[in-house]
């Protein structure tokens, strides 16, 4: 009995918690990003996927600060990386809050930004 409450319990959460590419970027990075619609408080998106890597944007979102002057103490942002500290120049001083997102939540959000077939309109349209 106990058992069966757990699962149903544990399944329940599970749906409700399936990442929605769709509603996360509509709740979370809408307020200043748009999918080719020019920039806003931070750059148009449109086109992520063939400028930046995957891993990039992973630890840019998660730790937009430490990409942009680096953290000694944080592992893996020791140093400033020399694109997010070029990105922060086109945006200053607005500088992104950061979000904790997994790979696989990335993967989902880019192919969300493709699916839009948008070309970017804003400062960032190329890969540099
Ligand atoms: C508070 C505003 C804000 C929110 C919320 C925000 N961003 Fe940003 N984002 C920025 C700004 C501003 C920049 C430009 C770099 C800087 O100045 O920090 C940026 C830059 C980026 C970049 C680098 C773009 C490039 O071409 O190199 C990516 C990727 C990005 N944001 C993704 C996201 C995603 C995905 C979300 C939602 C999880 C999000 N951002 C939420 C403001 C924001």
């Amino acid at each position: 009995m106990k058992l069966s409450i757990l699962l149903f319990v544990t399944c329940f959460s599970l749906s409700t918690f399936a990442f929605d590419a769709e509603k996360y970027f509509g709740k979370v990075c809408a307020t200043c990003h748009t999918i080719g619609g020019g920039d806003k408080i931070g750059p148009d998106l449109a086109g992520l996927s063939k400028r930046r890597k995957v891993d990039w944007i992973v630890k840019f979102i998660n730790y937009p600060e430490g990409m942009i002057n680096g953290d000694e103490e944080e592992e893996g942002y020791e140093k400033a990386d020399p694109i997010a500290k070029k990105v922060y120049e086109l945006y200053k001083p607005q500088m992104m809050a950061e979000q904790e997102v997994t790979k696989a939540q990335v993967v989902a959000i880019l192919k969300y930004i493709d699916a839009k077939k948008k070309q970017p309109k804003g400062k960032i349209t190329t890969l540099k």
